[in-house]
């Protein structure tokens, strides 16, 4: 891993084992990008990599190099009006309203190691060695903004991050009005683009569509990153397969409205941007005032699909998740929502707990509807105080008889909203999101609380700081169930700002809890998995991927995460039928194969079910406990889609290959099928390996090459015992 300076051709070469990242300082000193790709041999210059031609009514760099155009050069961080006519990765607004931007290479640092932007999310390093960072610093010499633009090339994963600092160095006001994370100009277009789009109980589905001349844009003005698209999007060569091919995976470290965009010119070039939404944002940095853009991720697999979801999947567990979780299985637990919703009191809970216990489960989550006024989701938000109707004896009474059961117990909160009704309600109205005099929408009946106002965030972190202190809980469940609308602070000076300092304010109150109690494992919510980002996992190491829990849309749906997401975050749940969100009734079996693939956990009343159903409940968490570890922290490849077809399939492999799950889903059955078979991926090829259940051995080589037989009776005989919905689990140990 090296960042390389070559001072004759002022040429910047980023590269680790994985990738080539080269751009060079052009006169009058603009970094101009010249290749991202596979890892090349290093030479003292590059310029053959740079694409120029004379083209016609290009505005031109100076008058004798009519073949250099900003708009026909590959930029490194792109500013609006000076002759490049794609969308600018930063735009300002000047005090005398001009646009105008000039930015030309200052001077550059190469620093071992990698630092997180202060008060954001970020890819941290345990020690030095594990990445280096350029720090490129750009100056508009009429204004002195200063733009310090961050590289850091990760060691061991194909990664790397960029982020942007832009500096007013000058006397005068400025204000930002699109300040992107990375802008990245690709000299081809023949790429697919693969987004993870959805919306409620369908979150992050698999699209890929050819890039076509234009924009290609994704992106969210929720004031959170959303369930309508993920903020991620691949640009993958048109052969890229799962498992092989090549994809550049871009995405943010952030959780609020984003924008990510490919747009292909007419010249057939591919400018990709992601960033904070230019849509609902400005910021002005007043002299000495700086701005820190989120980072952005961009990794380069040239092992296909599963290869870039790989390199996500590390970074997000090893060095973007925190804390004392990170690396712990994560506890089996009960979740009362769907068992219970509002109705609920303190026996019935204890009475699930204990059940729980005996099942050989590990925490009691207490979901919506502990606290005063929470019968529905009419009101109740914002208080904070123990409803004593359901629990006579106090929240403490309930988490102690919990915690005496053996099991942790954790608990539900949505602190950054208020409903009417509430005391809060009453008493702040000036720290609610909205504009006097004008109608207040509300979203599940709620309203926003200010998070860009640090008052409201010290009032809340009292609050909900009292509760985890009282109740002693383990574990938390942090919601977020609206879109933000009647974007206006009461308090806030520039009110472009609210919505990024809003999510500022989400972080800090996060930071401040999680300092505040360290032993706590957070999961990240928003009406299942609205705000499932990289952002979040700072935070909070798990989110509840889904509020849908029917078996099929789940595959579905963790399929789709997968492509960035690792195993270890995804909350996954069992729970009853017919489900609540489908109606549809899937085997208890099916049900536990697929919510395996996560953290794991049921939801539904444990007290109403059969002697029968506890005993495979029962043998469902001894498996999850024996094969957890691998689970949630080996290597996790998609092998067949449930976007393409009637099957779906996946596998995790330990690190040391020795052992792997593979699970098979079928949606239908069929009726004298053709014959099944699916190669298995990771394996190693030399190794002889035993499929628990079965007598018979196989070499990694053949299950990887010919494959894993499937066909079964439905392929050809009168009677098939198998029905829809069907799946199976092999477990393979490598004997010899
Ligand atoms: C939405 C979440 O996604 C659900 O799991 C549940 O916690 C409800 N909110 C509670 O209101």
């Amino acid at each position: 891993m090296a960042v390389i300076y070559h001072a004759e051709s002022r040429t910047f070469h980023l590269y680790n084992d994985a990738f080539s990242y080269i751009f060079k300082i052009m006169d009058p000193g603009i970094p101009v990008h010249l290749y991202y790709g596979r890892k090349i041999h290093d030479r003292d210059a590059f310029d053959y990599l740079l694409e120029t031609a004379r083209r016609p009514m290009a505005v031109v760099l100076s008058e004798d190099r009519p073949d250099l155009s900003l708009e026909h050069l590959k930029l490194e961080y792109p500013v609006y009006g000076t002759g490049d006519m794609r969308n600018p990765a930063l735009d300002v607004r000047h005090e005398n309203g001009s646009r105008l931007l000039e930015l030309l290479y200052e001077n550059h640092q190469i620093t071992a190691g990698k630092s997180v932007p202060a008060d954001l999310p970020g890819v941290y390093t345990e020690k030095d060695e594990e990445a280096e960072t350029l720090a490129l610093v750009l100056r508009d010499a009429e204004s002195s903004l200063q733009v310090i633009l961050y590289y850091s090339v990760m060691e061991e994963m194909p990664v790397l991050i960029r982020s942007a600092q832009i500096v007013n160095a000058g006397q005068n006001e400025i204000r930002l009005e699109t300040a992107m994370s990375l802008s990245l100009d690709l000299p081809e277009m023949e790429y697919d683009m693969i987004t993870l789009t959805g919306a409620w109980a369908r979150e992050r589905h698999v699209r890929r569509s050819p890039l076509h001349e234009g924009v290609q844009s994704i992106g969210s003005l929720r004031g959170f990153s959303s369930n309508n698209f993920s903020p991620f999007f691949a640009l993958a060569e048109k052969n890229t397969d799962e498992n092989s091919g090549t994809a550049v995976g871009v995405s943010i470290i952030y959780s609020g409205s984003f924008l990510a965009e490919a747009a292909a010119d007419t010249y057939h070039t591919v400018r990709i941007r992601i960033g904070i939404h230019p849509e609902t944002f400005e910021w002005h940095l007043q002299p000495g005032d700086s701005f820190r853009t989120p980072e952005a991720v961009l990794v380069y697999s040239d092992a296909g699909l599963n290869g870039m979801s790989q390199a996500f999947h590390t970074l997000c567990r090893t060095r973007i998740a925190r804390g004392i979780w990170r690396d712990r299985c994560r506890p089996v637990l009960v979740n009362n929502w769907e068992g219970t919703y509002f109705d609920f009191d303190e026996e019935k809970l204890l009475a699930i707990a204990r059940c729980a216990k005996d099942l050989g489960m590990e925490m009691f989550v207490l979901d919506d509807g502990w606290f005063r006024c929470r019968s529905s989701d009419r009101t109740g938000l914002g208080d904070w105080i123990v409803d004593t109707d359901k629990f006579p004896r106090g929240i403490r009474h309930f988490t102690d008889a919990v915690h005496a059961m053996g099991l942790l117990c954790g608990i539900w909160i949505e602190p950054e909203m208020v409903s009417p009704g509430t005391d809060l309600f009453r008493e702040h109205p000036e720290w609610i999101i909205h504009e006097e005099g004008r109608p207040m929408h509300a979203g599940r009946h709620q309203y926003v609380l200010d998070y860009s106002n640090p008052d409201v965030v010290d009032a809340v972190f009292e609050k909900i700081s009292a509760v985890l202190a009282e109740s002693r809980v383990d574990y938390v469940k942090w919601d977020m169930n609206r879109s933000m609308s009647d974007v206006y602070s009461m308090t806030l000076k520039h009110q472009g700002e609210l919505m990024h300092r809003y999510i500022l304010g989400v972080y800090a109150l996060y930071s401040r809890l999680i300092e505040k109690f360290p032993g706590i494992l957070f999961e990240s919510c928003a009406s299942g998995g609205a705000r499932f980002d990289m952002g979040m996992l700072y935070y909070a190491p798990q989110c509840w991927t889904s509020d849908d829990t029917d078996a099929y849309e789940r595959q579905k749906i963790q399929y789709g995460t997968s492509y960035v997401y690792p195993l270890s975050s995804m909350g996954s749940h069992v729970s009853a039928v017919p489900n609540h969100q489908l109606h549809r009734s899937i085997s208890f079996k099916t049900r536990a194969d697929t919510a395996y693939f996560g953290t794991f956990g049921y939801e539904l009343d444990l007290t109403k079910l059969t002697e029968e159903e506890k005993a495979e409940v029962r043998r469902q968490i001894c498996f999850m406990k024996e094969h957890r570890q691998l689970i949630q922290f080996g290597t996790f490849f998609r092998l067949r889609s449930p976007f393409e077809g009637n099957e779906t399939a996946w596998m995790c492999v330990s690190p040391d290959r020795s052992e792997a799950v593979i699970a098979y889903y079928r949606q239908t059955q069929e009726v004298n099928a053709g014959y099944r078979r699916i190669r298995l991926q990771g394996l190693d090829p030399d190794g002889l390996y035993a499929i628990e259940g079965q007598t018979e051995t196989y070499y990694g080589d053949a299950l990887m090459h010919a494959g894993l037989l499937l066909s079964d009776a439905s392929c050809g005989e009168e009677k098939s015992e198998e029905g829809d919905y069907i799946s199976r689990l092999y477990v393979l140990k490598r004997i010899a």
